[in-house]
């Protein structure tokens, strides 16, 4: 499949019950040198989320430093170091703020405090601080749609109908025949309603029945949230990752769904998501961040069915989301070049500029070495997805073990591996989750404990530390893409070129600078030997320099041509250009 996991929940509900020193750049920077110049630093007067690097970080299974087999922020703070040797510009953390785990971390029961399986608000302001010494900024995810069942707000608000904070759930009465207000159904299964026998009324839950959905319509809630943000912000967050930001209003006439398995996908369907109402509150976010000290940013989880809703995510006059995700690139798992070229070309043509979020893995997708992979090409065909995600123009989110090609944790090993107390529900996540690969021995480097999910078995030879040591690893693959995304100008913001290959199984493109100056892309998407004849250049003067990057590695030395091209089976080419 591969919608998002998110998607397969429904199915499986079952189951789940301020002063950055720079980024590079260059003086120079011809692409025609073997390798670029080194960076130099200088203050970037852009807006650095532009065409940053993101990488996304589950801290439960990034780095254990106490033998609890959870990670927790002081591992985070300690990978500081390997995450700006790999080069990204930003992380993001998921949620470790306390909780009940109901969905792990996303049932928010505090939302200015640390788990204490993470560590404490000092791990915390430790670790803003020495990621903004490393140039690296720090995104914390906001989970605004809904609470825990367990936030002292929600047990306030259900304790009676009178409560102050009654209106900051979405309680309703039952229909007249005392069942639920409408048949609309969860994200994650079963109905959104759930029957509080105390108060006599239901409570709206787009999510699991522990996650009430918030009301944005009560100022007290609001202004309550935007305090959150600017603690965060006060506290060294370089801005949010917003978690479900279609959600946060319904429709007020609770209309019912005349065919709740038909139509638009349960996510998206008209009346429970993408409300005009939701701009107003991301544009008040947008000036909360916007006033914080070294420029924080909004990252929105806002899926979308078509490219025109996720122009308007970004705000009319782009003063909403910075960066939202696009999930119509994001939830595609075959490879076809043909698909690609349509969604990329969309992406730069139809979003008015604004820069486009790219990503394929997360806490919610299937890995990519999995998703994409055939079981026999899977190292090529990570190098495909990885340069495509990383050369396009825009911003480009990774998820941790990505760098290094991270699968997701095999249905047998996670069989073998008996829910323990650390792991209270299964998930249909959980195989994206596994704990990082960082060595070959037991526990991987992720803990010396009891680890909370199984540590793949395929660590013993796919880790970190093997792949340092390997300058044809899928590690030194993604550094030297990330290298050149700093480095040369028309990989950093230089414009996009859709091109024809001539060839179905060909993706081709280009990214040029202001002088024309620029690195073509040719991806073969299929598992057979293909030639491309290249057309759709701009007019100009134009000469190919060099293969910059090339997988599988041989074919670095064929001849660089602008023109025409001969790929291996799943071929990635990067091939440097001059533009007099
Ligand atoms: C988002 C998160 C996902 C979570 C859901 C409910 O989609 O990415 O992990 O389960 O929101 O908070
Ligand atoms: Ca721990």
């Amino acid at each position: 499949m591969k919608t998002s996991r998110i998607g397969r929940l429904a199915l499986a509900a079952a189951l789940a019950l301020g002063a950055f020193p720079a980024a590079a750049r260059p003086a120079v920077a011809k692409p025609a040198a073997a390798k670029p110049a080194a960076a130099k630093p200088a203050v970037r007067a852009d807006a650095w989320w532009k065409n940053a690097v993101i990488y996304e970080i589950y801290p439960r299974s990034f780095q254990d430093t106490n033998g609890d087999g959870i990670g927790d922020l002081k591992g985070v703070t300690q990978r500081l170091d390997y995450l700006k040797k790999l080069g990204v510009d930003a992380i993001w953390l998921t949620p470790f703020f306390p909780s009940p785990n109901a969905d792990f971390g996303y049932d928010v029961a505090d939302y200015t405090g640390v788990a204490p399986e993470y560590g404490t608000m000092a791990d915390w302001d430790e670790l803003a601080r020495e990621a903004r010494k490393r140039g690296i900024r720090v995104l914390v995810d906001l989970v605004l749609n809904h609470s825990s069942d367990e936030h002292p707000w929600f047990k306030e608000s259900r304790s009676s109908r009178t409560n102050p904070k009654r209106d900051w759930y979405v309680w309703h009465d039952p229909a007249p025949d005392g069942g639920p207000p409408t048949n609309w159904q969860s994200i994650f299964g079963g109905s959104t309603w759930a029957w509080d026998e105390k108060t006599k009324q239901y409570y709206y839950h787009i999510f699991l029945p522990q996650q009430p959905d918030l009301n944005w319509n009560s100022p007290g809630l609001k202004r309550a949230m935007y305090d959150v943000m600017r603690f965060w912000l006060k506290h060294g967050a370089s801005g949010f990752r917003l978690d479900a930001t279609p959600y946060l209003f319904e429709d007020p006439n609770w209309p019912n769904d005349p065919d709740v398995k038909g139509g638009r996908p349960v996510w998206l369907k008209p009346y429970n998501s993408g409300l005009p109402k939701g701009n107003a509150i991301l544009r008040d976010m947008r000036a909360i961040v916007n006033k914080a000290p070294g420029g924080a940013i909004l990252l929105g989880e806002s899926s979308t069915a078509t490219i025109e809703d996720l122009r308007k995510v970004y705000g009319k006059n782009a003063d909403e989301i910075n960066l939202p995700m696009d999930f119509l690139y994001g939830n595609l798992t075959k490879l076809d070049a043909r698909v690609f070229k349509q969604q990329i070309d969309d992406a730069h043509g139809k979003l008015d500029g604004l820069p486009p979020v790219f990503f394929f893995s997360s806490h919610d997708h299937s890995r990519q070495w999995t998703s994409f992979g055939d079981g026999v090409n899977n190292d090529r065909i990570a190098r495909i997805t990885s340069a495509m995600t990383l050369t396009l123009r825009g911003t480009a989110l990774m998820y941790y073990g990505e760098e290094i090609g991270m699968a997701d944790l095999p249905a047998q090993e996670l069989k073998d591996f008996p829910l323990g107390p650390k792991r209270r529900v299964a998930d249909n996540r959980d195989p994206e989750r596994s704990p990082m690969q960082w060595t070959g021995e037991t526990g991987a480097g992720f803990s010396n404990g009891a680890s909370w999910l199984p540590v793949a078995k395929a660590a013993s030879t796919v880790n970190v530390a093997a792949q340092l040591a390997d300058s044809g690893s899928m590690y030194h693959w993604y550094a030297r893409l990330l290298e050149l995304r700093k480095t040369v100008p028309a990989l950093r913001d230089g414009a996009y070129v859709p091109l024809e290959s001539g060839n179905p199984a060909v993706l081709a493109y280009a990214r040029v600078d202001a002088q024309g100056d620029g690195v073509m892309v040719l991806l073969n998407m299929s598992d057979a030997a293909q030639t491309a004849t290249i057309s759709g250049w701009p007019t100009g003067p134009r000469t190919a320099a060099a293969v910059f990057m090339a997988s599988p590695a041989a074919s670095a030395v064929a001849g660089a041509s602008l023109s025409a091209a001969s790929l291996e089976p799943y071929a990635a080419r990067l091939v440097s250009f001059r533009g007099r």
